[in-house]
């Protein structure tokens, strides 16, 4: 199975594993990988998940190319969009997911990491959209993911020449939150995943939906999205247990409900 997936707690660790190919992204590992998540997103007791490639060299190289490389039109938008669904399956995750991207991540390979909600990066790690070397543009959501994340000069700039760039380039352009020494990045990213997991996790879903539905809305529509769900929350134990939690001057115990 080209895809792994592991549990500690609460929280859920996704490994690409297909070394062999520096985790390349062929037909069967997506689909692999999009019912990965749609089966994680259907699991309440997962409240984060790290996203992360097998071995000590990539995170995803990118798209196969071996594979798209004598595709015609046709096939060539189901394969765009069959990787537009595992983007977007795991953006619209109810669990926030963290990618340790823990060497190479190219072309799809940081689409991927782009649908993330955090990207944390090994001082290995190396990014890029290198798809109009290939010659095609990029597929994935690059095109619309990138430009949101470092604004649209950075990103015409990446996307126009496919130029590489390095860990310390990632985290002063803010296309990764933190870098770390390889060997720390993993126990990093569930850390912190962790952290996330201790909250209470409706309160978590509902911001990540308000972020995510909020960035593609007006002010004033982003606001509105806001303020139900501050109001759904209080239809939730955990709201309850939270408050009073803090009133009693003791830690919360969430349950999700
Ligand atoms: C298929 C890949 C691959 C990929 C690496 N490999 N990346 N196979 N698709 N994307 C294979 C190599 O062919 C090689 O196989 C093995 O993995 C090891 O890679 P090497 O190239 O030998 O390693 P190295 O010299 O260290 O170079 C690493 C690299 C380079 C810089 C990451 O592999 C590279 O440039 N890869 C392609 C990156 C890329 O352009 N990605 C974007 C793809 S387009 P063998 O059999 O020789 O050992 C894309 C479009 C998305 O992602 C949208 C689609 C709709």
């Amino acid at each position: 199975m080209p895809i792994r997936v592991t549990r500690e707690g609460h929280v859920a660790t996704v490994t690409v594993d297909r070394p062999e190919r520096l985790n390349a992204l062929d037909t069967e590992t997506l689909r692999e990988l999009l019912a990965r998540f749609d089966e994680l997103a259907q699991d309440p007791s997962v409240r984060a998940i790290v996203l992360t490639g097998a071995g000590d060299r990539a995170f995803i190289a990118g798209a196969d190319i071996a594979e798209m490389k004598d595709k015609g039109p046709a096939e060539a938008l189901t394969f765009a969009r069959l990787g537009q669904a595992v983007c977007s399956a795991i953006e619209s995750a109810p669990q926030p997911v963290i990618a340790a991207i823990n060497g190479y991540a190219l072309g799809g390979g940081c689409e991927i990491a782009l649908a993330c909600d955090i990207r944390l990066a090994s001082e290995k790690a190396v990014l890029g959209q290198p798809e109009v070397t290939l010659g095609v543009p990029p597929g994935w959501g690059g095109t619309q993911r990138l430009p949101r994340l470092v604004g649209p000069g950075l990103a015409r700039e990446l996307i126009f020449t496919g130029r590489r760039v390095a860990a310390e380039e990632a985290l002063r352009t803010g296309l990764v939150n933190a870098v770390y020494p390889p060997s720390e990045l993993l126990e990093r990213a569930r850390a912190l995943a962790a952290d996330v997991a201790r909250n209470g996790p409706v309160a978590v879903r509902l911001a990540k939906e308000a972020i995510r539905r909020g960035l593609d809305v007006d002010l004033e529509a982003g606001l509105a999205l806001e303020a139900q769900a501050f109001a759904l929350a209080f239809s939730t134990a955990d709201q309850r247990e939270g408050m009073s939690a803090f009133l009693e001057k003791r830690a919360p115990v969430f349950r999700g409900l």
